[in-house]
């Protein structure tokens, strides 16, 4: 590929490693009725910077399309995610949130997952969550927010209004926001010479290592590595101090950064970037072995999935999941392949799915009555929605999967 860009952390040269063609946006679920001669389009595209290793997309999406009053995302429709988060809120709770006066700022608060167990403890705190609807549905379980997007200007009335931060925190936020200048700007001015700003994103090693390419989307604009945000930090004062790998999400790491120089690295950090080079997460020749795999699941799904017809089967798919849409639309699966998607999501439930319209159904369509085969979507989340279906399996039923590659289990 020939295709470059500047880097959005350091101005450098992106070169593009993998072409997934025209997509829509991952959350644009519309009403089966909608003139989709409108829908909006995009390259996605994904490439590495030759100068730290950012792994970005190679064009951006106005933030206005994916984060808005209909943004239909709901945090809090996974148990898993909610015990996920109640447990670091404790862990904040018990560690930096206990000098006088405390004060907690989340970047993408969403329905308020994590800042609930906070409020309930009557430790001061803030969601910043520009999407309308999910910040109504946090400000409804007791929770401060303020609805608007996270960024320089932002941070700078924080600060006025309510003091600097002891943290700020963002989980499955930071990766979605190409203006990070603007972000850590607003993060150092708002966080205090003591305080820690923690993120947790989907992780560029794992996504490799197994082939997850559905991690990417329009709103997974940057993929992480330890090498990356290490390289990140350091350009706006602040130093990597501690990394955790996280299972949850298909593999994410959890990363804690410092005013530098206040904290001393927890020797995790330099044997993730270690591990990371020994391995070359972000050499090219790594990243376009990955783009061959992601081509190779593609050809084998859709030739599962024309078999099965051609056999007869029924196919339904389970979870409307955004990561989806990065499969259904390079593979070109639509409703002649698979009959819906069934979903927990109220919003996305009556709609379609973007690009490849596909119907979504409430979950309880699963069963009626059960299909012979079902595309699991939220892999993610397999153990707690296999768990939660044994009796498709009990019943003939099989599962599909496509990550890392095309089983039948
Ligand atoms: N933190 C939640 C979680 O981990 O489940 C929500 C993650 S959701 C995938 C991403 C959230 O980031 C959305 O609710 C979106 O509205 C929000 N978001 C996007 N850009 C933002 C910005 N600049 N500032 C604050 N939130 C933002
Ligand atoms: P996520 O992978 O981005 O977390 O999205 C998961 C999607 O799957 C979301 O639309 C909700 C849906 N879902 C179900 O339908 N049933 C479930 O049991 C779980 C955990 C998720
Ligand atoms: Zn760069």
């Amino acid at each position: 590929m020939s295709n470059n860009s500047r880097c959005r952390v350091c101005g450098g040269t992106v070169r593009e490693f993998f072409d997934f063609g025209r997509q829509p946006l991952s959350d644009a679920f519309a009403p089966p009725d909608a003139d989709f001669t409108q829908e909006f389009f995009f390259r996605l595209a994904t490439g590495v910077c030759e100068g730290c290793t950012m792994v970005q997309l190679m064009e951006e999406v106005p933030r206005d399309r994916m984060f808005h009053e209909d943004y239909p995302y709901h945090s809090s429709g996974s148990s898993v995610m909610r015990e996920h988060f109640e447990q670091l809120a404790k862990r904040f709770l018990a560690t930096e949130l206990t000098g006088d006066d405390p004060f907690i700022v989340e970047i993408g608060c969403n329905d308020g997952i994590m800042l609930k167990a906070v409020a309930e403890a009557g430790v001061r705190h803030l969601g910043v969550e520009p999407s309308g609807g999910v910040a109504a549905l946090a400000a409804t379980k007791g929770i401060q927010v303020r609805n608007a997007f996270f960024e320089q200007g932002t941070a700078g009335e924080i600060v006025t209004e309510q003091g600097r931060a002891d943290v700020i925190y963002a989980a499955n936020t930071l990766c979605h926001i190409p203006y990070m200048e603007s972000i850590l700007t607003g993060v150092t001015a708002l966080l205090k010479p003591t305080g820690v700003f923690v993120f947790e994103d989907p992780y560029l090693g794992d996504i490799v290592e197994r082939t997850s390419f559905d991690q990417i989307y329009d709103e997974h604009f940057f993929l992480f590595s330890a090498q990356s945000v290490q390289a990140m930090a350091s350009r706006f004062g602040l130093e990597l101090v501690d990394v955790e790998r996280l299972a949850v999400h298909g593999g994410e790491v959890r990363y804690t950064l410092a005013p530098a120089g206040r904290r001393t690295p927890t020797p995790e950090v330099a044997a993730l970037v270690a591990q990371e080079r020994e391995r070359g997460i972000a050499d090219p020749a790594t990243l376009e072995a990955f783009g061959a795999r992601v081509l190779k699941i593609r050809d084998d799904l859709v030739a599962l999935l024309e078999k099965l017809r051609a056999e007869g089967r029924r196919v339904v798919a389970y979870g409307a999941t955004a990561k989806s849409a990065t499969v259904t639309n390079l593979c070109g699966i639509g409703p002649e392949l698979v009959e819906f998607v069934c979903d927990s999501t109220p919003a996305k439930q009556g709609r379609v799915t973007p690009g490849t319209h596909i119907p979504v159904r409430e979950s309880a369509a699963f069963a009626q009555p059960y299909p012979d085969y079902a595309l699991l979507f939220a892999w993610n989340h397999a153990e707690e929605i296999m768990a939660k279906e044994q009796e498709f399996r009990d019943r003939g039923g099989k599962w599909i999967l496509y990550v890392p590659d095309v089983r039948i289990v």
